[in-house]
C-alpha cells in the first residue's frame, strides 16, 4: 500500500475525532466536508484510510458512521483520552521493529523531544536485560520507550528502573488488584510469573546526562499456548490471571499518566517517596533470598528496600545494601 499523504492523514484524523464524539449515529460527508475545507470525495478517501487501518465505520454514499477503534496502539488511538501533561505527547507509533529501544536512542540522538515514546505492534529483536531477548509477538503486548532528559546527575538515573516499576505495578493493579508483585529491582509479577520488564538505557557524558530511555514490555493479551516452551513457566499475562481481554490502548493510557506522576514525585523528593509501595509490592521481604552479581552470590534474609532502592540483605546478623543482582527465592521465611 502506497504511503498516504500529510493531508489526507492529517484530513483522516479530523474525521475520526469529529465523528466519534457520535458513535453509532451517521455523520453527514457533506457536513465534514464543509467543516474541514475538503471535498466530499476527499472525506470519502480519509473515511477509507480509516477503515485500512482497521476502524470500523460505515461508509455510505452521503453518511459515515463510527462504530469502533481498532484494537492496535495507533498513535491516534494513544492520544486521544491521554490525560498526561508533558509524557506521550509525542508518539512515534510503528508496526514492526527491531526494539523500540533502539529507535528511541535514535531519536533522542536526533534531539526528540523529553517525554515521547515510541510504541510497537510487534518486535523482531526486543531486548530485556542482561543481553536477554524479549519476546514480543504480534498484537497482544505493548512495547513501549519513553525517552526522558532529566537534569540530575547520571548516577540518580538507574533508579528510573524502580520508579517505572511503580507506575506499572500501580496501573496493572487496575486490572488484577492485590495480586501484583515486584520482583526486585524491577520485574511485575503476577502469580508469581512474569509479567513485565523494564529496561532502563542511559546515555550520559560526565555528570550531564544526554538522555535515559525506558523500555517497557508488558505481557498483556497472551494465551496459554502462545509463550515459547522455554519461558512458558516463568511469563504470564494480564488475561491470563484477569479472565478477560484487556485493551491495550487504554492499559498504556493510564500507565503512562502513572509514570509522569512517579518520575515528577521523584525529581522532588527522590526514591522515598516510593519507598512505601516498593515495600508493599515487594515480592521477597521477609524471604531468604540468593542474590547473583557476576560471578558472586549472597545469600540471606530480605528484611528491607531502602530509600536508595537498595535490597537490604541480612547476612550473619549483618545487613548489606545491594544495589543490582538476579534474585532467586531460597526459602520462606515468614512466620507459619
Ligand atoms: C527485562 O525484563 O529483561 C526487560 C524487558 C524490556 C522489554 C522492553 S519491550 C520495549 C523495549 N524495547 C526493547 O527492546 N526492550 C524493551
Amino acid at each position: 500500500m502506497p504511503a498516504p499523504d500529510i493531508l489526507l492523514e492529517k484530513l483522516a484524523d479530523d474525521v475520526l475525532l469529529r465523528i466519534r464524539k457520535r458513535p453509532e449515529q451517521p455523520v453527514s460527508i457533506a457536513t465534514l466536508a464543509h467543516r474541514f475545507g475538503a471535498s466530499d470525495d476527499a472525506v470519502r478517501a480519509a473515511a477509507d484510510l480509516l477503515i485500512s487501518y482497521g476502524y470500523r465505520l460505515k461508509r455510505k454514499r452521503d453518511t459515515l458512521t463510527y462504530h469502533s477503534a481498532p484494537d492496535c496502539l495507533l498513535a491516534a488511538e494513544i492520544t486521544y483520552g491521554l490525560k498526561t501533561k508533558w509524557l506521550g505527547h509525542h508518539i512515534a507509533a510503528y508496526n514492526m521493529v527491531k526494539s523500540t529501544n533502539d529507535i528511541a536512542a535514535q531519536m533522542a540522538e536526533e534531539g526528540t523531544p523529553h517525554g515521547t515514546i515510541v510504541t510497537a505492534e510487534q518486535q523482531t529483536k526486543g531486548r530485556g536485560r542482561l543481553g536477554r531477548d524479549w519476546f514480543s509477538p504480534p498484537g497482544t503486548g505493548i512495547y513501549v520507550s519513553m525517552v526522558l532528559r532529566p537534569k540530575f546527575r547520571p548516577d540518580r538515573a538507574p533508579a528510573l528502573s524502580i520508579v517505572t516499576a511503580v507506575a506499572l505495578a500501580d496501573s496493572v493493579s487496575n486490572y488484577c488488584p492485590g495480586q501484583v508483585k515486584i520482583k526486585w529491582p524491577n520485574d511485575l509479577l503476577l502469580s508469581g510469573k512474569k509479567t513485565s520488564g523494564i529496561l532502563t538505557e542511559l546515555s550520559a557524558e560526565g555528570r550531564h546526562i544526554n538522555h535515559v530511555v525506558i523500555g517497557v514490555g508488558i505481557n498483556v493479551n497472551q494465551g496459554s499456548g502462545s509463550f515459547p516452551e522455554e519461558i512458558r513457566h516463568l511469563a504470564t499475562s494480564l488475561r491470563r490471571v484477569a479472565r478477560h481481554k484487556i485493551n491495550r490502548v487504554e492499559l498504556l493510557q493510564l500507565f503512562l499518566g502513572h509514570m509522569e506522576k512517579e518520575y515528577e514525585r521523584y525529581l522532588k523528593k527522590g526514591l522515598s517517596g516510593h519507598a512505601p509501595k516498593v515495600r508493599r509490592y515487594s515480592s521477597l521481604l521477609g524471604y531468604t533470598v540468593s542474590v547473583r552479581s557476576g560471578k558472586n552470590v549472597i545469600t540471606g534474609q530480605a528484611v528491607d528496600i531502602d530509600d536508595h532502592g537498595h535490597l537490604i540483605l541480612e547476612v550473619d546478623q549483618r545487613r548489606l545494601a545491594l544495589s543490582a543482582g538476579e534474585v532467586t527465592v531460597v526459602k520462606s521465611a515468614r512466620p507459619a
